[in-house]
């Protein structure tokens, strides 16, 4: 169960629970002072009263019969002397003796009478039909004989003091319920200055625009509580600016691509049209128009799918793939091209992969296409298939144009071209190896670039354990 609404803001919820705490402790301090100053007057009532009970008990003694105590009533008026709000009487079997006042307790209240050997160590309470409050003991008195018994009361008008009581629970209860007043108030701006710092993050915040993405929380302004919070946000933001640089850089690479080929196609028409030509010479401009536009639209087909591929997680048709005739297949495809340069395809090995099979041949076809690009003429280009430790590997192997060890990291950045003049003659975009790693990806699994000068070049493919389990 929630202890606030939600719209209560974090200031109101804490001056209200510092309210809360504050009426709960003046109202403790409040019972426990209004309590003890009752005890205080009792315990004063209880060894007045017992002193009297005593003094009497000693007169009674001395005297011989209840007669001659009643003669002697006058010793019984000193035992009052400075006490007159004090009433006493005395009874004997015979009926009264004394009384120094007509006061009467009531016969029902009078069943709690002290032995003659105790002390009273406490007071009955009586309201009268007048509505006076009384503190009263009953005490027995008797004689070794057992002859003579009497019993004493002594009463005490405490109406009094219970006006005070209730005076004093009334200032308690508005003194609490000032202090109660004041505490929220107090309480009020006492959160507002412990909230400071989230307001001046939140106008740090404020700050951080799309053309500021390098500003950071600085976390040696922040108290404790916050410091996780902003480091998540400054993570956050690290974050969103490196996808945002890659963004930025990605859609300039792009602009800067599309740029040359449309730029080649509007001046070779402009050229076409600047005079009447024959026709054969409209067929050769048209005919390496449309090459270039071929490239064009490879290039932006490579895009979109790139651009999709975040999304194609869900629409992955997996199925078990053996490897083998994959291999033969791709390696048949690609045969014309191979043979041209002299160049054979052989593949080794087997294994099975659950794996979307156009996005596999995508990726084969991929770095089969660079493979032969880049191996040396007469060379072999060699496709290998190995399980181990439940993963399986599939290798493209070439040798030749060896791809230098820095710009390892790089070869598979969209449009990154490791030979940049020979970029229009081998006509790649830079976008097959990018297409590559994103197909691992969306198969939860990675491709590894080595490349070195008596080794040649390597891209593996590692497919993980779990893919390849679920295949059995
Ligand atoms: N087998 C290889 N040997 C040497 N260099 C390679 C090899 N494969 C890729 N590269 C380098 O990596 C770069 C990027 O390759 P990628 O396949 O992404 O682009 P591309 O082949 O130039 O163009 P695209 O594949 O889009 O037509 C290539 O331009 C080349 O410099
Ligand atoms: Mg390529």
């Amino acid at each position: 169960m929630k202890l606030f609404p939600l719209e209560f803001s974090l200031r109101l919820r804490l001056a209200m629970m510092f309210a809360a705490a504050s009426s709960a402790m003046l109202g403790g301090i409040g019972v426990y002072l209004a309590d003890s100053l009752y005890r205080s007057m009792i315990a004063r009532d209880v060894e007045e009263m017992a002193g009297k009970v005593e003094l009497v008990r000693n007169v009674i003694a001395k005297a011989a019969t209840p007669e001659s105590l009643k003669r002697d009533s006058h010793l019984l008026d000193q035992a009052l002397v400075g006490h007159p709000h004090l009433h006493l009487s005395v009874e004997s079997l015979g009926g009264v003796v004394y009384a120094s006042s007509p006061l009467q307790i009531p016969a029902e209240l009078r069943g709690n009478v002290f032995r003659h050997d105790q002390v009273p160590w406490r007071v009955e309470r009586w309201t009268s039909p007048q509505g006076a409050t009384y503190h009263f003991v009953m005490a027995e008195y008797r004689d070794r004989a057992g002859a003579n018994r009497a019993t004493i009361t002594v009463a005490a008008d405490f109406s009094e003091e219970m006006e005070t009581l209730r005076t004093f629970r009334r200032n308690v209860i508005a003194g609490g319920a000032v202090g109660i007043v004041l505490s929220a108030i107090l309480g009020w701006f006492i959160a507002g200055r412990g909230l400071a710092p989230l307001r001046s993050m939140a106008d740090a915040v404020r700050q951080i625009t799309v053309s500021r993405l390098d500003q950071r929380i600085d976390l040696a302004h922040v108290p404790a509580e916050l410091r996780e919070l902003a480091g998540s946000f400054n993570q956050m933001l690290a974050h969103l600016e490196e996808a945002f640089r890659r963004l930025s850089d990605f859609s300039s690479d792009l602009a800067h691509e599309m740029r040359t080929p449309v730029n080649t196609l509007l001046v070779q028409s402009q050229v076409a049209l600047s005079k009447s030509r024959s026709p054969e010479t409209y067929r050769e401009i048209l005919e390496s128009g449309v090459e270039e536009l071929e490239r064009l639209s490879a290039m932006i087909s490579d895009m979109l799918f790139l651009a999709q591929a975040e999304d194609a997680r869900a629409a992955l048709k997996k199925e078990p793939i053996e490897l083998a005739p994959e291999f033969e297949r791709i390696a048949e495809f690609y045969g014309l091209a191979a043979e041209e340069r002299g160049i054979s395809v052989e593949s080794a090995g087997n294994a099975i992969v659950m794996a979307d099979r156009l996005m596999l041949e995508r990726a084969l076809g991929n770095l089969l296409s660079n493979a032969l690009r880049h191996a040396a003429p007469d060379s072999v280009v060699r496709l290998t298939a190995e399980s181990s430790a439940g993963q399986v590997v599939v290798g493209v192997r070439n040798t030749g144009d060896r791809i230098p060890p820095d710009e390892l990291g790089r070869v598979f950045d969209r449009f990154y071209r490791a030979d940049k003049s020979r970029q229009r003659a081998s006509g790649g975009t830079g976008l097959g190896l990018a297409i590559v790693q994103s197909i691992m990806e969306l198969h939860g699994g990675t491709v590894r670039v080595e490349s070195s000068e008596e080794r040649g070049t390597v891209f593996s493919l590692l497919f993980p354990v779990a893919a390849t389990a679920r295949s059995r």
